[in-house]
């Protein structure tokens, strides 16, 4: 942990730089999306600037990460070169005690689940805020839809009861992902069996991903009022 960490003032960046201290020389490192995860971007860059982190490489997990990563020196490879990934730090919206998550607040739910799968290690952090008892207590799962005919996917998405919004930017135009797809923001309230959901969603030809990420998350570090907590998944 950085010394001038103040967990209660920043608590996603303190998260994020014990994150960090994960990585050793010679990794291929994933950097994930949302501003937490960008925290972790800004210290890599730090450290190797330093000297005290060497000889990584990292898979930006969306253009907006790319473009950071890139901007302050990091060096930066693709799945194409690298297919395997050894840790990845990335945020979540929302995650329950299983360390299931629902991600894609960001709109990069496609390219982060690529690279978590790619991943030995998927690390999440985040605040307490994240923290629920059941995943879409707190945050509707987006799913990213292909836009040929994604008036015939929404009335999909609705038969499977949920409120079904179609993502927009702030000036009300459809939101784009980094595929070029859209995203739906689907309500379904708590969802108690997130895995029997998955598999309703996963079959459908217009969607493309869906931000439930399911045993994927390998360490979950949360920072809040009693500091930085760490779990690992058991395998
Ligand atoms: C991006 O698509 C999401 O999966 C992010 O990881 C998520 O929105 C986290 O954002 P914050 O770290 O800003 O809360």
């Amino acid at each position: 942990m950085t010394k001038h960490t103040n967990i209660a003032a920043d608590p996603k960046r303190a998260a994020a730089q014990h994150a960090v201290t994960l990585i050793e020389p010679g990794m291929v490192v994933g950097l994930g999306v949302g501003s937490t995860a960008i925290h972790a971007v800004r210290q890599i860059a730090a450290l190797l600037r330093n000297g005290v982190l060497r000889d990584i490489i990292c898979v930006p997990c969306s253009k907006s990460t790319h473009a950071v990563a890139e901007e302050l020196g990091i060096p930066l490879t693709t799945l194409e070169d690298h297919p395997c990934v050894d840790l990845t730090i990335d945020g979540a919206d929302e995650v329950d005690a299983a360390m299931n998550l629902i991600k894609g607040g960001g709109g990069a739910l496609l390219r982060e689940k690529i690279v978590a799968q790619a991943s030995a290690r998927e690390v999440i952090v985040c605040d307490e805020s994240k923290l629920s008892t059941y995943l879409g207590e707190r945050w509707a799962l987006p799913v990213e839809v292909v836009p040929f005919g994604h008036g015939a996917t929404r009335k999909y998405l609705q038969s499977l009861e949920c409120e079904a919004k179609q993502r927009t930017t702030n000036g009300g135009e459809p939101f784009f992902t980094d595929q070029g797809n859209f995203i739906y923001d689907c309500n379904f309230g708590r969802i108690e069996n997130p895995a029997e959901l998955a598999a309703l969603l996963d079959p459908r030809a217009g969607i493309v991903e869906h931000g439930l990420f399911i045993g994927l998350a390998t360490d979950l570090i949360v920072a809040g009022a009693d500091g930085i907590r760490h779990a690992r998944r058991k395998s």
